[in-house]
């Protein structure tokens, strides 16, 4: 009896990694029941490249510099496509995905955002807390629609803001105490079929997801 293939994993990069590699690593050792399909980057020089590769992982560049929005976009739905993914993980994909993208990978993407989403959508999310006064300050994990980081959330959590916390300290906790450990328990539910997207809502183990799940849905493996 032939063993059903595990579902695949497709991530989309543009940075250090550190969150490509978060997912790899739960996918080898078995906490995310999936396999990585490859690794698709907006830049050529991106860190998370020369990670994929030492590790072995089929890797796509798709660079970004000077092509318009919908040429971009259809070189990039082709990449994605040859990966052929069940679940695409922008993790760090410094890049805005078109509708036609959208369309064609609906209920299979999943970005992470680093800010407690609906506050400061967008980029410099840490500063623009430092600079609110805010006295914490997170990540949130969502379903992507055509709605810039405004699609259905499924978990979120929080880290304290230390009165001398600059841009790069305050990254640098959300990174490791909360992004590095939701986007694989996210991963893991939307491998075992625990997690999905039904229109414009996230759906968890049969029902809507109203609000956001909080780091106490994270499973002990996970946290
Ligand atoms: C992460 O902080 C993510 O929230 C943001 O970009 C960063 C990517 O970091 N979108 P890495 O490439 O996963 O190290």
């Amino acid at each position: 009896m032939s063993r059903s293939a595990l579902p695949r994993l497709a991530v989309m990069v543009s940075g250090r990694g550190r969150n490509l590699q978060a997912l790899h690593t739960a996918c080898a050792d078995g906490r995310i029941p999936a396999t990585i399909a490859g690794v698709v980057s907006s830049r050529t020089n991106a860190a998370a490249l020369i990670y994929a590769r030492e590790a072995g992982l089929r890797s796509i560049c798709v660079a970004a510099g000077g092509i318009e929005r919908s040429a971009y976009d259809a070189a990039l739905i082709d990449a994605l496509q040859s990966l052929q993914p069940d679940i695409i993980a922008m993790a760090g994909f410094m890049r805005i995905v078109g509708d036609g993208f959208i369309e064609a990978f609906r209920g299979r993407l999943l970005n992470i955002h680093p800010s407690l989403l609906p506050k400061y959508p967008g980029l410099h999310t840490h500063r623009r807390a430092l600079e609110a006064g805010d006295v914490e300050h997170g990540a949130t994990v969502h379903f992507v629609t055509e709605a810039l980081d405004g699609g259905p959330r499924v978990i979120q959590a929080s880290v304290p803001v230390r009165p001398d916390d600059d841009e790069t300290t305050l990254a640098a906790r959300v990174l490791d105490d909360v992004e590095l450990k939701l986007f694989p328990q996210v991963m893991a539910w939307m491998a075992r079929g625990e997690l999905c997207q039904r229109d414009d809502v996230a759906m968890f183990r049969g029902a809507v997801l109203s609000s956001p799940l909080t780091a106490d849905a994270l499973e002990s493996a996970f946290r």
